[in-house]
């Protein structure tokens, strides 16, 4: 075993998978922690453990001996494989691992959530989504337990393997005419895959991480009407957008999620989260602290293309 331990949960997820690859990478001792390890990708060096974080089975062997611990980890599954919206599952989990990690001595917990919305017109604090509120309980609860951890809180994370985006380019490559909603006008700082790696993968070695809660994003500010444009430019398809003076969330996510083919319980929660704008509060400080120059987004898109056609093809290019 090596001297200084790691452990990755949600080491199956899309996070997880690649944070996994790179830790491994540069030679880092690293578990993984997952329901069914089974489904772990072999890598040289990765010790696999089996674990549940909301039953708490496999925390404590997981945790032993290990500096740093990543939460990676959400459960916006169907409520009858675990029990409980994804909210109460959520939180059980947070607890459990919050309290196995302080007891197991962890320096640091990274942890990556979403942003939180800047506040409205005068400064009025705009209302949560569900998903949300959520993430940002988690947060607080980890933070509590271990006073040295990192939150990084990231919008839409641009890569092939990302549900937001991957939800995204399936209504470009599935739809002639795209329905959009009021949402599309709102605002966001969508980050790339390859960025969000990087601060996760470096957050250990950065003093002044330690006890923060960081927004991290790309250069680029975009509604979400012009992040589905500027996909749908890239997949080189012309698309008629259809402006609607409405929201219509609960019916329009059954149409996306059956568009997709996605899950309705990840899209719904994710859908929500569109109602307002999603900047983050100073976009300039994580990169000076980890002196990270982000991807600007039509770059992120390529990029994430690229990969997704390397392993799977995609209709409409
Ligand atoms: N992707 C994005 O655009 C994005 C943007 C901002 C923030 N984030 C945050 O990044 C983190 C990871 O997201 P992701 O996109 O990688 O999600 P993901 O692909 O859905 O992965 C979630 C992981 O959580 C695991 N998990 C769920 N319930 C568990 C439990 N009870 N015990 C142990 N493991 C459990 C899943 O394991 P199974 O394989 O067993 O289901 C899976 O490995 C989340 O906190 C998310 O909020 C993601």
């Amino acid at each position: 075993m090596q001297d200084v331990m790691e452990l990755v949960t949600g080491a199956t997820g899309y996070i997880g998978t690649r944070l996994l690859r790179r830790l491994a990478g540069e030679g880092r001792g690293v578990r993984a922690l997952a329901r069914t390890p089974e489904r772990l990708e072999p890598a040289v060096g990765v010790e696999p453990i089996r674990g549940d974080l909301v039953t708490g089975a496999g925390l404590a062997r997981a945790l032993d001996g290990c500096a740093t611990a990543y939460y990676l980890v959400h459960s916006m599954e169907a409520a009858s494989a675990n029990g409980g919206g994804f909210g109460d599952r959520d939180r059980t989990a947070g607890e459990r691992f919050a309290a196995a990690a302080a007891d197991a001595g962890v320096e640091r917990i990274v942890y990556l959530g979403g942003i939180e919305p800047a506040g409205g017109p005068k400064g009025a604090p705009l209302p949560l989504s569900a998903h949300l509120r959520s993430r940002l309980e988690v947060e607080r609860i980890l933070l509590d337990a271990v006073p040295g951890s990192t939150a990084l809180r990231a919008s839409i994370v641009i890569g092939a393997g990302s549900s937001s985006f991957r939800i995204l380019v399936r209504l470009v490559e599935r739809l002639r005419v795209l329905p959009l909603p009021a949402w599309r006008a709102n605002r966001t700082q969508p980050i790339a895959e390859r960025d969000v790696i990087e601060y996760l993968a470096r957050t250990p070695s950065v003093p002044g991480a330690a006890g923060r809660s960081l927004d991290i994003a790309g250069p680029d500010v975009v509604t979400y009407g012009d992040m589905i444009g500027r996909i749908a430019d890239a997949m080189g398809v012309g698309r008629m957008a259809l402006g609607l003076g409405v929201s219509l969330t609960p019916p329009a996510a059954a149409v996306v999620a059956a568009v997709t083919g996605q899950p309705l319980e990840l899209v719904r929660p994710l859908m929500e989260s569109l109602e307002s704008d999603l900047l983050p509060h100073d976009a300039g400080e994580a990169p000076r602290l980890y002196g990270i120059r982000p991807l600007h987004f039509d770059r992120s898109v390529d990029r994430a293309l690229r990969e997704w056609e390397s392993l799977e093809p995609l209709g409409a290019r």
